[in-house]
């Protein structure tokens, strides 16, 4: 099959034969759908009909060998407008979300997975601002809902003025602030042993990944708090699912060690215990904070780690009970699950995301 063009159509039917990995009736499945949208189509302007025409025309042949083609440029007003289908209605997102590190890695996945899994509005918060630009535009892609909206907002998470400046930003400009994901990161860049640690790179790390996260959570934390908390209905009943929920983005060095890399396990060992406190100082309040802990992650910082240092490739392969690094997306979709309602009991937790490397005792 081949789905190009066609902005709301073919993402959807891409979404749909994608959750239900539809293979060999694709091709019936579209045609039945082009002739649901054939009003609509006959009122789009006359180039797009005639591409329809076109098509139209080479339907027989299409069919018989399974394969389609659809180019339609139509937008479907937004009460019709199809939802991707979800297995558990409960991973489902629908509000405001703040991406700190949305430029690059795994913040920019998060921020295209709860784009996909139904936010609102998606603000793209980093210290490069064509990167959180770029990223913000191809969101738009992913976006779910027909009315997704999305911004760029420039700052760094040392200044705790910018940290404050972002949040009141996305409050004031789209009324609330239900998901935030911190993932403004740096890493030691070398590897050496404690006895040798440099100070400087020390309180840089620290400044950045714990003293930033720190400001972003107290920051998104205090906004939260303002707001009405909200409620689920599922088929069970319906639950408070609280004022908001934060995710940082920690690491599996926030429970165990990694040679060399004395400052920046401090700083992710702070980063959890940032996200234990305020998940526990907050808890009554309807505010939920997480932490997702993964081991290493196919992002631009681990092949900057790897072109410092090539032997982690071969580490990787050696530890790593499956033998790779994951990709952003393992991890993304982690942190999607835990914003939506399907952790509304999950709290001041760490989810590590490392195929069981960290459960294994090496003794040989
Ligand atoms: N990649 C991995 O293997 C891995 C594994 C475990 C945990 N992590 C953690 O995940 C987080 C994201 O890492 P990544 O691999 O996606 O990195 P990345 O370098 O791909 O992305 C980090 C983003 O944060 C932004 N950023 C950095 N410092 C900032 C600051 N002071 N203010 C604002 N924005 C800033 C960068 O511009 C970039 O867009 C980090 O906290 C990292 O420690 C990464």
């Amino acid at each position: 099959m081949t789905c190009s063009a066609g902005h709301d159509v073919s993402r959807y039917l891409s979404s749909q034969l994608r959750a239900t990995q539809l293979q060999p009736d694709v091709s019936i499945c579209i045609f039945s759908a082009s002739f649901v949208l054939a009003p609509l189509v006959r009122t789009v302007p006359q180039s797009y009909a005639l591409k329809y025409y076109f098509y139209h025309r080479s339907f027989s042949t299409l069919i018989r060998t399974r394969c389609l083609i659809i180019q339609f440029e139509i937008n479907i007003p937004s009460n019709l407008h199809p939802r991707y289908i979800t297995m558990i209605r409960s991973t489902e997102v629908d509000g405001v979300a703040l991406i700190v590190g949305s430029g690059s890695g795994i913040g920019k996945e998060a921020a295209f997975s709860l784009a996909e899994a139904g936010a609102r509005v998606v603000v793209f918060a980093d210290m490069n601002e064509n990167t959180a630009t770029a990223s913000s535009e191809e969101s738009k892609k992913y976006a779910s809902r027909h009315d997704y909206q999305t911004s760029v907002f420039k700052m760094n998470v040392e200044d705790e003025k910018a940290v404050q400046d972002m949040v009141d930003f996305v409050v004031a400009e789209y009324g609330c602030l239900d998901y935030c994901v911190n993932g403004a990161g740096v890493d030691n860049g070398t590897h050496t042993p404690l006895a040798e640690t440099d100070i400087e790179n020390f309180d840089r790390i620290m400044h950045i990944n714990t003293r930033g996260n720190l400001l972003c959570v107290r920051t998104q934390a205090a906004a939260m708090w303002k707001q009405t908390p909200k409620t689920w209905t599922s088929r069970s009943g319906t639950r408070d699912i609280g004022r908001g929920v934060i995710v940082n983005i920690a690491s599996a060095n926030s429970f165990a060690g990694l040679p060399g890399k004395g400052s920046y396990t401090i700083s992710k060992h702070a980063a959890m215990a940032i996200t234990k406190m305020s998940g526990l100082d907050h808890s009554a309040d309807g505010i939920r904070v997480n932490a997702v802990c993964p081991t290493w992650v196919r992002t631009p910082l681990l092949d900057e780690e790897l072109r410092k240092n090539p032997e982690v490739q071969e580490i990787i392969s050696a530890v790593c009970p499956i033998k790779r690094a994951a990709e952003c997306e393992e991890v993304s979709d982690a942190v999607t699950f835990l914003c939506s309602p399907a952790a509304s009991y999950v709290n001041g937790a760490a989810l590590i995301i490392d195929a069981a490397l960290t459960t294994t005792l090496r003794l040989f």
